[in-house]
């Protein structure tokens, strides 16, 4: 279904006590609006524990096995007994520092959907392919490896992100038409591999040094449908801003 949304991303930031400050402040700004939180697993439990409906609470990754021998990581059932509604998939920074691929996030998008989580699927160009003039193909290819053996039904019940590599933790944001080009274009591909009918209702959130002072502007886009926030996330007061501008 298409939703206009913000979810922040808090990444490998806060302890638990600045976990629940934050927590505490945006319930205070907040009117009638809602956003979605992705926060460090170690914190989902206790943030579980004072939103309310108007805070939905993410997890920044999955693992792509169900469940078994394998140190370290977080499975799908384990988010989904949680509670956990949303899961950033394929993250930039996953791909960059965890050698995570495309294969990758195809089987964790498939393992979210299997319990019921929305997964997020990220997307995005890194400078040099920007500067080429090549970054639509790759987008392109990235949609299609993350989505592929997703029947309709499931396609339904995925967010992406276009998150250009360029514009995360940098300052420096996709302008309103860059976002749009590309979000357009992200739409026109699941027209092409589903239907028209899919494409319209596909939430596209755009990420990448999205701030108070620039989240207006891309959200007037008609193909974007609101925003992944990183740094700002982090300050309640500036998360606040972004959502109230949608
Ligand atoms: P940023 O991060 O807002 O700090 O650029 C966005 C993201 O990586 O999701």
């Amino acid at each position: 279904m298409r939703r206009q949304l913000v979810i922040g991303n808090w990444k490998m930031n806060t302890s638990i006590d600045e976990a629940i400050n934050l927590i505490v402040d945006l319930k205070e700004g907040l009117n009638d609006e809602s956003t979605v939180v992705c926060v460090p697993y170690t914190h989902i439990g206790v943030v579980q524990e004072i939103v309310d409906d108007r805070i939905a609470v993410g997890a920044q990754n999955l693992c792509q096995f169900d469940n078994g021998a394998y140190t370290g990581e977080i499975s799908s059932t384990m988010l989904q007994s949680l509670g956990v509604e949303f899961v950033i998939v394929g993250h930039s920074e996953r791909r960059a520092y965890f050698g995570e691929t495309d294969s990758m996030v195809n089987t964790k998008v498939q393992q979210a959907l299997k319990k019921d989580i929305i997964p997020v699927i990220c997307c995005g160009e890194q400078l040099e392919t920007r500067k080429e003039g090549s970054f639509l193909p790759f987008i392109e290819n990235q949609i299609r490896e993350a989505l592929k053996n997703l029947s309709k039904a499931m396609v339904a019940n995925c967010v992406i992100a276009y998150e250009p590599v360029w514009a995360i933790g940098t300052g420096e944001t996709a302008s309103a038409e860059q976002a749009q080009e590309v979000h357009r274009f992200i739409r026109g591909i699941i027209e092409n591999l589903y239907d028209k009918s899919t494409a319209d209702h596909m939430t596209i959130v755009y990420g990448g040094s999205v701030k108070a002072e620039n989240a207006a502007d891309l959200f007037k886009e008609e193909d974007v449908d609101g925003a992944l926030v990183g740094g700002a996330s982090l300050k309640a007061n500036d998360f606040l801003s972004i959502i109230k501008a949608l």
